[in-house]
């Protein structure tokens, strides 16, 4: 358990598989959380959620206006939204070719997985920065890192039947990049920037991708949620002081072998 009494987060992709699990365990460390997603909650208990399409910066200026009048300032910020394609959601194979790849598919990962992220930043990091010890959390992943291994995509036919689309471990590349930026940039005002890379979180996918996945990590098992979200709360708490510009990777030791 870390404390984040009297910390103020904004969580944005809160509705989400990593979001939902989030800001569980930052309210559960007592941190008061203001949720942003473009999805809405189905949660009735949740009071401080927000519906918003983080690539409109407009919207998001409006809406870091009304957050502040309620929270009167801001320690931290958790860049948890993204898009992407989920093996689990079963999208059209084809599709996910890169030979049939289109521009607007690439452009759609692109701008929901970077452009949210420098506009949020931009715009919440005018308040962050008025505090001591405030943080910003982005999430990049393995594919940010190291290529999509296609051969775990296929069925138990070995045929293959989806390709991860190209603009996420472009855009997930970048993120860890953009976090560096910015730690060195906001290094003098105490603002830590950090970035968490996790591997394939457990979510439903079928038995053969569980285990495909889970032989290509030291921990031999894919992640919980929970070991994501906890990292979150450390690099959210004091006792990460000292850690800035850094990429914590979650992932079992998919990336060290
Ligand atoms: N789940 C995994 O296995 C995994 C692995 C590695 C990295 N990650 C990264 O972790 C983060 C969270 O992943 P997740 O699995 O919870 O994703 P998710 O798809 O379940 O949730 C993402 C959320 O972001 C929201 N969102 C998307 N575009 C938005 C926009 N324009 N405005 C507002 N909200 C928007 C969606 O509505 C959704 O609720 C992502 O950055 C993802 O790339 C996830």
């Amino acid at each position: 358990m870390y404390s984040l009494k009297n910390k103020n987060i904004i969580v944005t992709g809160s509705e989400g598989l990593i979001g939902k699990s989030i800001v569980k365990n930052l309210i559960r460390n007592k941190a008061k959380v203001f949720l942003i997603d473009i999805k809405k909650t189905n949660n009735d208990k949740i009071k401080n959620y927000y519906y918003c399409d983080l690539t409109n910066k407009d919207l998001v200026s409006q809406l870091s206006k009304k957050i502040i009048k309620k929270a009167k300032y801001i320690n931290g910020l958790i860049n948890c939204a993204s898009v992407q394609d989920k093996i689990e959601d079963k999208k059209n194979f084809l599709n996910s070719k890169f030979e049939n790849l289109s521009i607007e598919s690439w452009d759609h990962m692109i701008k929901g997985n970077l452009n949210s992220l420098f506009i949020c930043s931009q715009v919440f990091g005018k308040y962050l920065i008025k505090k001591k010890n405030s943080f910003i959390i982005n999430f990049s992943s393995t594919y940010g890192m190291v290529a999509p291994d296609n051969s775990i995509y296929k069925n138990k036919f070995n045929k293959q039947i989806f390709y991860k689309n190209p603009a996420y471990p472009a855009s997930k590349g970048a993120v860890i990049s953009f976090t560096k930026y910015l730690a060195a940039y906001w290094g003098n005002k105490g603002l830590r920037v950090n970035c968490i890379s996790p591997g394939g979180v457990k979510n439903n996918q079928d038995k053969l991708f569980i285990k495909k996945y889970s032989e290509k990590t030291i921990l031999k098992r894919m992640a919980n949620v929970d070991d994501i979200s906890n990292t979150v709360n450390f690099l959210a708490s004091d006792d990460s002081n000292y850690i800035t510009g850094a990429n914590i990777v979650v992932d079992g030791g998919w990336t060290s072998i």
